[in-house]
């Protein structure tokens, strides 16, 4: 029998109790860097030494996390259902964690590319993973981390809309839904489909599609949804 497609769509929570710091909220990481100067492409223009600072001290606290049981949780679900992870989470915890199939929408915090072409990626050793002014790609272009920031064009929309238009049970962990495009996709969600919400916080539904809040951290709530959907689905 073919199994029951589940999507699920995660953001920065899911990733806090790996000591990964959310964006939003108190001690978020908007907190203590504006947006504008190392998530945009204007920054980017401004001080290209700022936004690669910022992201290779991302990248070593990544190094130093782990996935838990709310990525590993996911994970155990592929045994009884088509799991396929729609993350805007530029971590790497998904995969790490083993899920099979994972689109980031807000690209991989690991990987670089050249600055003039999107389609010149590779993924940096963990043991040299700092980028700076002055290390180029093979077109000779500066690199640049493999982020989708904002004001630019999202290349994986499609296809995360796509698995969103098929699933028969969706997902939501740890997101504020603040972010567009990346919220809307609660919109393609089929009617009559049961849709979760993991979060510990209230959190918005933009489209009244949820059927379930689980108010707790993501651990604990991938948990309880392991057990539901074992049971009832
Ligand atoms: P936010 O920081 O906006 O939201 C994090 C959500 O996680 C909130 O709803 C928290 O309540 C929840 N949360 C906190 N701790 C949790 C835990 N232990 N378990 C489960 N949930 C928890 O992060 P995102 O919604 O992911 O984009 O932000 C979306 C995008 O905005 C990011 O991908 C990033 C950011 O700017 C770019 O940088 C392009």
């Amino acid at each position: 029998m073919q199994k029951k497609k589940l999507v699920v769509l995660t953001g920065a929570g899911i990733s806090a109790e790996s000591g990964l710091a959310v964006f939003r909220g108190s001690n978020g990481l908007w907190g203590k860097y504006r947006v504008d100067d190392v998530a945009t492409i204007e920054g980017w223009y401004r001080n290209p030494e700022l936004v690669l600072q910022f992201y290779n001290e991302r990248r070593k606290e990544l190094l130093k996390s782990y996935p838990h049981y709310g990525h590993e949780g996911l994970v155990d679900l592929e045994d009884v259902y088509d799991v396929r992870v729609i993350t805007q989470n530029v971590d790497d915890l998904h995969e790490r964690a083993g899920s099979s199939n994972v689109l980031h929408l807000h690209g991989r915090l690991m990987w670089v590319r050249s600055e003039k072409n999107e389609n010149l990626r590779f993924e940096l050793p963990a043991d040299n993973c700092e980028i700076h002014v002055g290390d180029i790609a093979s077109d000779g272009a500066q690199l640049r981390p493999d982020i989708v920031w904002f004001g630019e064009a999202v290349p994986m929309l499609d296809a995360a809309i796509d698995w969103v238009e098929e699933a028969d049970i969706f997902v939501v962990i740890g997101t504020s839904l603040n972010v567009y495009p990346a919220a809307g996709l609660l919109h393609y969600v089929k009617r009559g489909v049961p849709v979760f919400l993991i979060d510990p916080n209230p959190v918005k539904d933009p489209y009244g599609k949820v059927t379930t809040y689980i108010n707790c951290v993501a651990s604990e709530g991938v948990k309880q949804l392991v057990e539901l959907l074992s049971k009832e689905y």
